[in-house]
């Protein structure tokens, strides 16, 4: 796909506007400018509401069998144009282009997955006497307003447009700054595919704040889903409760990653490269804080660093490429500032890699904390937060009590994960892990069957499995007498 042949600004109330002021779009390997794309203001998103309410009677008139079958044929869009697709994200995002062809696969499973719930989001008849009929249907939310972020452009996007529509909601969307490329073209493979233009109302913007002040406050917006930074959720969330918003948010996550003395090792050191190497870890559900039993440590680190030496670095393009580099150079000085205060605080550097000619690559590293009582790490591992990057680093235990109160030991709650191989370990830590998510010996846990989501502070809602659909509707209760 040629990006200059994209429409490249927002397609509002039936239209792209493609006029007026823009902003730059840069490959993050290079640095090299890759686009400029219009900005939309106030007046625009007026028009989109007004294109929305048309599209929610529109979205109604089609009935679920309709918008299921209109969901089927933006897949079969997707699918045809997937290696295009796939070449773009990695062009605007960076990762390698063998994972830019796994985000295309998995949202478009999460299209086909909801285009398949639309026509089974039941509801009931509660026989309760003979006089009355008491229904129990569920209803379109109304209008969504969404905001997507940078890390999976299309993924994101695919996930809570599709619910959306499944449920008979329009949308406006905002998708991040950095990668508003992906977003546009889906959107125009979603039009050719004859989805109705006043379903989806594309904003492109790089002033995000005011798309989220006007967003939280427009009360003809019914709903909001974001997922991004706990920091801005809570900001957005703080503005909408006032309007009595409808909310799905899928914020930072934080997640441990237990390894006991019973797991196979060379398992969890596949699970968990394969885990925080996934976009250079730049992924909500990336492991974050390694936590081995004390007798296995070594066994562990010298695998894992054997394994990692291996790992190369590079464009996304490359077909050999495995790890590509961050979104931004500002992405890459935080992780450096973190490392560098890890260190300062007691950390081992036990491993780095060679930089490569990418101003925004992070090169994957490797620290270790001292072994040393639950707690003493707290003040340094909550003001690294989420390392968002290519950075293991690993902490040991002694007790499996111990290993709990560490996992537990965060805001966050969106996924854990743990190897053993003791089965009664596995329901204690299912009892007692405080995450949305959990993998056990298992570290590829996404797809659109399951329900997606977090706790604490890593927000509230599901996207994804049967769940995700509810997240769109309300629940009608209505008493006919018969
Ligand atoms: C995310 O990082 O926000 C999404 C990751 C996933 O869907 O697996």
């Amino acid at each position: 796909m040629k990006i200059d042949k994209l429409p490249l600004g927002s397609f509002i109330a039936g239209g792209w506007r493609t006029s007026g002021d823009g902003f730059a779009i840069q490959d993050p390997y290079s640095g090299e400018i890759i686009a400029n794309v219009s900005r939309c203001f106030q007046s625009d998103y007026e028009d989109a509401i007004v294109s929305a309410n048309r599209g929610l009677k529109v979205l109604d008139a089609l009935a679920p069998k309709g918008r299921s079958e209109a969901l089927l044929a933006w897949a079969d869009a997707l699918e045809a144009n997937s290696e295009d697709l796939a070449r773009l994200i990695t062009k605007e995002q960076g990762k390698p282009i063998k994972e830019s062809r796994g985000e295309v696969a998995y949202g478009i499973d999460y299209i086909r997955w909801f285009s398949g719930e639309a026509i089974r989001h039941y509801g009931q008849i509660v026989p309760l006497d003979n006089h009355h009929q008491h229904r129990v249907e569920h209803r379109p939310v109304g209008i969504v307003g969404a905001i997507t972020p940078w890390n999976f452009p299309f993924a994101m996007f695919a996930r809570k447009l599709s619910a959306a529509f499944a449920a008979g909601c329009s949308v406006i969307l905002k998708p991040s700054e950095e990668t508003p490329l992906t977003a546009i073209a889906v959107t125009q493979w979603l039009l050719e595919s004859g989805f109705p233009a006043d379903a989806i109302q594309l904003c492109i913007t790089d002033d995000a704040e005011s798309f989220g002040e006007w967003v939280t406050r427009e009360p003809a917006i019914a709903k909001l889903t974001f997922t991004g930074s706990t920091h801005v959720g809570r900001w957005l969330n703080e503005r909408a409760a006032g309007q009595f918003k409808r909310m799905s948010l899928e914020l930072g996550g934080d997640a441990p990653f237990l390894v006991f003395s019973d797991a196979d090792i060379d398992a969890a050191v596949a699970g968990l490269v394969g885990s925080k190497l996934r976009n250079a870890g730049q992924t909500c559900i990336s492991v974050n804080r390694i936590i081995v039993q004390q007798s296995v440590s070594e066994e562990f680190v010298s695998k894992l660093i054997s394994e990692l030496a291996i790992k190369s670095s590079g464009s996304g393009s490359d077909e050999t490429t495995e790890v590509g580099p961050l979104i931004n150079r500002k992405a890459v000085l935080r992780i450096e500032q973190h490392v560098n205060h890890a260190i300062a605080s007691g950390a081992e550097l036990l491993f780095q890699e060679e930089r490569t000619a990418s101003n925004n690559h992070y090169p994957i590293t490797v620290l270790q904390l001292p072994p040393n009582n639950v707690g003493q790490h707290e003040a340094l591992l909550k003001s690294v937060g989420e390392w968002f990057g290519p950075v293991f680093m690993i902490q040991t235990f002694e007790t499996e009590a111990e290993s709990f109160v560490m996992a537990n030991q965060s805001q966050h709650g969106l996924a854990a994960y743990a190897f053993t191989n003791d089965y009664q370990r596995i329901e204690r830590i299912r009892s007692t892990i405080q995450t949305g998510m959990i993998g056990i010996n298992e570290t590829a846990i996404s797809n659109a069957a399951v329900p997606f989501g977090g706790i604490k502070c890593s927000g509230f809602g599901r996207e994804g499995s049967s769940e995700g659909l509810k997240d769109y509707s309300y629940t009608q209760y209505t008493n006919v007498r018969v």
